[in-house]
Order: structure tokens, then C-alpha cells, then sequence
């Protein structure tokens, strides 16, 4: 059977990006990741994703007047690049409708939060702010509801003594990084079985 081609799509430092390429370089993984794209040109996951041998390309979102001109040349990337399955990664920009149409059941993406609570930014001071003993990261598909697709798969971390928002985002990656790449080769072969992960 043919391995599925995943574009992963990133802003920043593209750490769930290593993560979700270094689990797709198993042999026996069922997909390959063949394209990695960011909106910044500075995201630092463009670098360590050539490095990884993957092809990496920005496409600024600033060069373009309006959000379709972006997403058309984003879809023009992944085409080209023959994705069949879009993994946004820390990924920090809001989609069209069509493109999320496009993609339906085939978009996921990883949110800092235990979804359905504190979808959006900041997710890791709005936590502390109102008082969790636990915090956690959610992988679902992207659907045309902000960071209210089906969830797939969730993962829990304790929140601690003193915890600042920093601290806890830091200690919240390494479980978006055992997390996402669980899910998705789940995912990618048909189980639809959610994953919980635990910390805690
Ligand atoms: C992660 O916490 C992700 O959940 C959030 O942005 C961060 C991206 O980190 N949406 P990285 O670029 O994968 O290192």
C-alpha cells in the first residue's frame, strides 16, 4: 500500500514538527512527511526541517492582501508537493472556510489545552488563571469551528506549585510531542480509537 504524504504547517520553532517527522521516518510508518511549510520566514522549524532532508518553503502570509490569496498559494505548495493529509503544527494563522472545506478529514492540528477548554491563545495563563490542577494538549481535526473539531486524542500534564505560564508550556511540549505523532499514525491507518495520554 502507498504511504500517505503529510504537509506539516508551522510558525515557529516547529518542535511537534521534528517530533511528527522524526515518527514518519520509521519505515513502517504509514505516511511520509513531504512537505513542510511556514508562514514566517524566521520560523527556526524551516531550517531543522531541511535538515532533515524534508522540503521546507515559507510562504508570507504579509506578501498577500487577503487570507484567500495566502491559502491559494499554500494549496498550490501542497499540490505541488502531492499532500494528502495537513498537519498544522503550531501553525498560527486563521484559514478560509474553502480551504478548511478542502481539507476536511484530512486537517488535524495540536491545541495547548484540554479542549473545549481555553480554545484560542494563551492558553497556558488562562489555565493558571482559573485555578487547574491539571492542564494538557488536544489533537483534533480542524473543522470551520476554531479549535472545535473532533478530538482524537488528549494528553494531561499536573499543574504545579508556582507554575508560571512559561513553565507550563514547557512542560506541556514534550507531551504534545508523545501525543501528536501517537494520534496521527493512528490516525493515518483508520483507527479512529481516541488516545489519552497522562502525566498526571
Ligand atoms: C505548541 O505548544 C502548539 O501546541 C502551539 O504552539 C506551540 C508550537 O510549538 N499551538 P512548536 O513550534 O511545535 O515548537
Amino acid at each position: 500500500m502507498s504511504r500517505g504524504r503529510a504537509a506539516i504547517l508551522i510558525s515557529g520553532g516547529g518542535s511537534n514538527m521534528v517530533a511528527l517527522a522524526r515518527s514518519m521516518a520509521a519505515a513502517d510508518h504509514p505516511a511520509e512527511a513531504c512537505l513542510v511549510l511556514s508562514n514566517r520566514p524566521e520560523a527556526g522549524g524551516l531550517a531543522r526541517a531541511a535538515e532533515m532532508g524534508i522540503e521546507a518553503v515559507c510562504v508570507d502570509h504579509r506578501s498577500f492582501a487577503d487570507r484567500s490569496g495566502f491559502d491559494a498559494a499554500v494549496t498550490e505548495r501542497l499540490r505541488a508537493a502531492g499532500a494528502d493529509i495537513v498537519l498544522m503544527a503550531g501553525f498560527m494563522r486563521i484559514v478560509t472556510p474553502d480551504f478548511i472545506a478542502a481539507w476536511e478529514g484530512r486537517m488535524l492540528n495540536i491545541h495547548p489545552s484540554i479542549l473545549p477548554l481555553f480554545p484560542g491563545l494563551d492558553t497556558h495563563a488562562r489555565a493558571l488563571a482559573a485555578g487547574m490542577a491539571v492542564h494538557g494538549c488536544t489533537v483534533h481535526e480542524v473543522t470551520s469551528d476554531l479549535d472545535a473539531g473532533p478530538i482524537l486524542g488528549q494528553g494531561v500534564i499536573p499543574v504545579l506549585e508556582g507554575d508560571t505560564p512559561e513553565a507550563l508550556a514547557a512542560r506541556l511540549l514534550p507531551m504534545e510531542h508523545r501525543l501528536y505523532p501517537e494520534v496521527f499514525r493512528r490516525f493515518v491507518a483508520g483507527d479512529r480509537r481516541r488516545v489519552t495520554l497522562s502525566a498526571v
